[in-house]
This record gives structure tokens, sequence and C-alpha cells, in this order.
């Protein structure tokens, strides 16, 4: 991949009004309320005034030579079920006092000290409510509130298939801010409201509704269904998750499950009459850098020329004067999200003939990493990111700090590494270390000896590296894209399919879910869930929210999808 300074690339309006009308289309599919990334960004309706007219080109051609082939549906078991589950209307009520019940137990955390005693309580509740399930499956609490519910299947050669969400949510923040009560889980006829009814107390219930349900019809499963609930999602997963991981290994071993659909965001996406649904397949890497500058105490009176919060503002402008290097790799599950429109929507000639080529012809490449850029969320998904989050030091106006200290957080984008970020701030570092004769200290190692104007030390806190990238060439990936045509084709809005077809596309999370955790488990990780609920629907702000229709897409997809593959 060929290296780019972003100052060469026009950061928009001229360039962008002369050529790139038909790429708005794209963009809004791109930014709509579908993708994860984009949430709290925009508004679904953002993007309406601008039509993009479309025609399916390539369902009616053989699908061989696709990058985004049109996979068959798969018929479901029991589809009248999934049916009333949509629309029966005592289904909806006990459904939305379900979820609403779980919203109102508090088990909201921070990031060190939380009171994880308050889970106690949200356990109790979901044994009463969901007693069929917890008496169905062989129940474990993994380092005390982690919830492991097997339901053992019948063919041991069949490998388990695991569904994850988490318990917790992040803190409710002023609830002056709220317009309703965070913990009231009322519902105004559409939605519920509250901490946590869209992330992912929605995913929490519904898949446990869907197994009440099915275990009510008499499920006996062929294989092996593993529920996974950790509760500290929201800052890491280091209590929960990574151990329920460890756990798991332990009982079924490495690359010992069918797949893991964790959380995600609601894969349904309407744009201008046409349909997409994304999976996420891969997330970003992630990098905490710890930065330390360590010069010698003293009297204000008669300071060095630089102090230590001098020496630390260089570094850190230094470092955020220049964007990493754009970079759009084959693997990039961004690429195939494009693929997916390019193939299936109408747009402009040269675009589509662009991004159908990028994973080749470098060229292509380069403009449809300019086009990204272009937008101010498109742009992440081919972007390493630096954020100096967190600074401290200096302690009295008249004396010298000693001790200054910032935290730079990254998000790796597919085709970098921890080199990358290591090498670009280890030669920034060097540079202002030699400048103010100091010493320079990389990850323990002594790169310039400490002088006695002090030393710049940095350090990889916390570090995650891109995510495996789960496989869509294989017959999981049709599967779960013959499911979900079948459920919004047939079952869920059969007047908006009646010509035209739902393509599945794969995509990428720029955030980290509970799946960190996981890859030893399987290759086969997705993210997203049934629904449309957008992630502008107040997720880790005020007034969150779920569609009462969002929730039951969940119950009523994974009801069926859950009975045909055990
Ligand atoms: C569902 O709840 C609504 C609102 O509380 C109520 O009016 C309706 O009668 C309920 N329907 C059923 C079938 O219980
Ligand atoms: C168990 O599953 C395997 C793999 O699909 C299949 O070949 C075998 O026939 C199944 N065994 C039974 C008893 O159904
Ligand atoms: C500098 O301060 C940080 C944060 O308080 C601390 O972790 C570190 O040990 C200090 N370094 C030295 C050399 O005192
Ligand atoms: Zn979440």
């Amino acid at each position: 991949m060929q290296e780019k300074d972003v100052s060469e690339i026009p950061a928009n309006n001229q360039r962008r009004e002369r050529s790139q009308l038909a790429f708005r289309g794209l963009l809004a599919v791109l930014a709509f309320c579908g993708f994860y990334q984009f949430f709290h960004l925009f508004p679904c309706t953002m993007w309406s005034e601008e039509p993009l007219s479309v025609s399916f080109s390539a369902s009616t051609d053989s699908t061989d030579e696709l990058l985004c082939p049109l996979y068959d549906k798969i018929e479901f078991k029991d589809p009248d079920t999934s049916v009333y589950i949509l629309h029966d209307d005592e289904f909806r009520n006990k459904s939305i006092s379900r979820l609403s019940k779980a919203v109102q137990i508090p088990t909201w955390i921070d990031d060190e000290g939380s009171d994880f005693t308050r889970f106690t309580k949200f356990h109790e509740y979901l044994e009463t409510e969901f007693q069929r399930v917890f008496d169905a499956a062989n129940v474990f609490k993994v380092n005390t509130y982690g919830i492991v519910l097997e339901f053992k299947g019948s063919n041991s050669s069949l490998k388990p298939a695991m569904f994850t969400a988490h318990q917790d949510t992040v803190p409710p923040g002023d609830p002056q801010n709220w317009d309703k009560d965070p913990f009231s889980g009322l519902y105004d006829g559409t939605r519920v409201y509250g901490r946590g009814a869209s992330d992912c107390k929605n995913l929490l219930i519904g898949l446990l509704e869907s197994m009440d349900y099915l275990l009510e019809k008499g499920f006996k499963p062929e294989r092996t269904i593993i529920f996974a609930f950790g509760f500290d999602e929201e800052s890491s997963g280091k209590y929960g998750a990574s151990h329920i991981s460890k756990f798991l290994l332990e009982r079924y071993g490495p690359k010992s499950l069918y797949h893991i659909i964790d959380e995600g965001f609601g894969v349904f996406m309407e744009l201008q009459n046409r349909y997409f649904a994304m999976l996420a397949t891969g997330e970003k890497g992630y990098l905490d850098l710890g930065i330390e500058v360590l010069q010698p105490g003293g009297h204000s009176s008669i300071p060095p020329d630089h102090t230590a919060i001098g020496t630390m503002s260089k570094l850190i402008s230094r470092y955020e004067d220049r964007l990493y290097d754009p970079i759009l790799v084959n693997f990039n599950p961004t690429l195939n999200t494009l693929q997916c429109i390019a193939e299936y929507a109408d747009i402009e000639k040269s675009l589509k003939r662009d991004i159908l080529r990028a994973h080749f012809d470098e060229k292509s490449n380069e403009r449809v990493i300019k086009l990204l850029l272009n937008n101010k969320i498109t742009k992440y998904n081919v972007l390493t990111t630096h954020a100096a989050d967190i600074i401290n030091g200096g302690d009295k106006a008249n004396a010298l700090p000693q001790n200054v200290t910032a935290l730079i957080n990254h998000r790796i984008a597919h085709g970098n590494g921890f080199d990358t970020i290591m090498d670009r701030v280890t030669g920034i570092a060097t540079g202002v270390a030699q400048e103010h004769r100091m010493g320079l200290i990389v990850d323990d190692e002594i790169l310039i000896e400490p002088t006695l104007a002090g030393s710049i030390k940095i350090k990889a806190l916390y570090k995650l590296a891109v995510a495996p990238v789960t496989p869509i060439n294989d017959e999981i990936w049709a599967s779960l894209a013959g499911h979900y045509r079948t459920f919004y084709e047939d079952i869920t809005y059969p007047e908006k399919f009646e010509d035209d077809v739902l393509v599945l596309s794969a995509g990428i999370m720029t955030g980290n879910t509970d799946t960190r955790h996981y890859w030893d488990l399987t290759d086969h990780i997705f993210r997203g869930q049934p629904g449309f609920t957008p992630m502008t629907s107040g997720v880790h702000g005020n007034n969150e929210y779920v569609d009462a229709d969002s929730h039951l897409q969940v119950v009523a997809f994974y009801y069926n999808y859950i009975l045909s593959i055990s």
C-alpha cells in the first residue's frame, strides 16, 4: 500500500462539489443509521433529501463472479411463530414489560471500583422471569456475576453455537439531562426508554425470550446452544468476558464453537427503498500509550527553557500535527460494505468501477480512500487515530513540575499494527529528547540514556490487536445471509420486498465489544443484531431507547435461527 500524506487530500468543499454527487448517495448508505461506528453522529434523516436512484443489476446474474454474492433464502421451520411474535398484542405487551423491568434494575458500572453487588438483584429478576430457561440450562456463574447458560445438544459432533450480550450498562449520567427517568423503562407506545434499553438489555432479554418460547414449544437441540452474559463490557470485560472465555476454553477447547454472535448495531438498513443488512466481521485495534516527562524539580524563578509541561506539550502537538496515513487493505471489512453497495445499488459508474477494482488496482484504491476520507465518519474506517485524552502534571505556581503524564488513545486501522504507532511516536519523541538533551525510554528499553535534564518515558499501557477478520466465504455466512433474507423479505416486511432482496454485507466496528476475549474460541465472530434502532438512540448518552419493534425482531429472528441451526 502506498503511503500518502493526508495533507495532500482536499478536505472537502470544492472538490467534493465537483465530482462527488453520486458518492454522497453512497456515503448516505455508509453513514446511515445502521452502522455501529456512526452512532451519535448523524440522525437517520440527515441524508434523506439526497435521493439515490437504485436498481438491481446483480440479482439476475450468476452470483459466482460477485464480490458480494446474494445467498439463497433459508426456509424457516416455524415461520408462523416469528410472525406471531412480531404482531401479537399480548406477546408484545409481555415482551415490553420483561424488557422494561430489566431496564428498571440499575446495572451500571464505572471503570474501577464498580459496585458489582447490584447485579445480584438483576440475576434474581432473570431467574424468576425466565425460570423455564434457567431450569432447562446448565447454569454457570463465572466469577460470581458472569452468566453462562448451556443448553446441551444431543449430538456432540456439532460445534456449540454461542450468543452473547452484556448485563452492565454505562452510568446514567445526570438524570436532569434525560427527558425520562433513566431507570423508568417507560414505554410510550413505540419505544422503551432507559439506560441499557438498546445497549444491550434488549438483546439479553430478547435472547432469553426466544429461548423461553422455544422451550415452551418443546425445543430439544441437537447442537449445543450457549448464552454468555458478561458484566463489565463497558470497562473492557476484564472480570466478566475474560473469565467466561477461560471457562469456555477449559470446557470446550480452542476453536470449538460454531460461531459467536454478539451485540452490535441493528442490522437492517433502509435507504431510498433499498435494503441492506450489515454484520460486523472485524474490529479496529486499540492502544493506550502512556507518556511520562520527568525533569528535575526546582524553583520557578530559575526555570529551564522548557518545563516538563512544555516538553510534553511539544511532543503531543507534534504528534497531532499529522494524521496517520490512510490505508484500505483487502481484509478490511469496509471493502465488502462498499462492494455490496457497488454491486447492488445504482451508483456512479466510475465510482463503482473504482470500488470493484480497489482490491487489486492501486489507483482505484487511492481514489476510494480519498472519498472515504472526505466524510467525517467513513474516514475512521481507513485511519489509525490518535487522541490525547488525559494529561496531568504540576502542583504549585512556584515549583517546577517533575513528572508530567499523558495518555494517548489509538484505534488501529486494518493494515496497521502496534509497530506503526510505536515507530512514529518514538521518532517524534527522539526529536524532542534530542532538542531538550533528555533521555528516552520506550517500553522499558533505554534508547537515549537519561541526562541531568531528565527523560521521556513511553509505554504501551493497554493494547489490543486489530481483531481477526471473520471469513464470509463459507457456509456460516451463507446461512446467516439466507436466514436474514427470509426473516426480512418474507416474515417482517413482505410489503417492502415484493420485487427486492436483502443483501448482507460485512462491516467494521471501530469500537470493541466483549468479543475481544473470545478470539480463541472460534474464527466466526459476528457483531450485530436484528432490528433497526440506530445507535443514535442515546447509547452512552441521554434518553437511550429501543424501538419495541426492533426488540421484537430480536426475539422473532433468534427464535427461528436457533431452531434452524440446532
Ligand atoms: C396491551 O397493552 C395495552 C396498553 O397497556 C393495552 O391497551 C392492551 O389491551 C394490551 N393488550 C393485550 C392483548 O393484553
Ligand atoms: C450428528 O451430526 C453429524 C454432523 O452433522 C452428523 O453427521 C450425524 O449424523 C449426527 N448424528 C446424529 C445421531 O444425528
Ligand atoms: C510519574 O507519575 C505517574 C502518575 O502518577 C506515576 O505512575 C509514575 O510512577 C511517576 N514516575 C516517577 C518516575 O515518579
Ligand atoms: Zn454494548
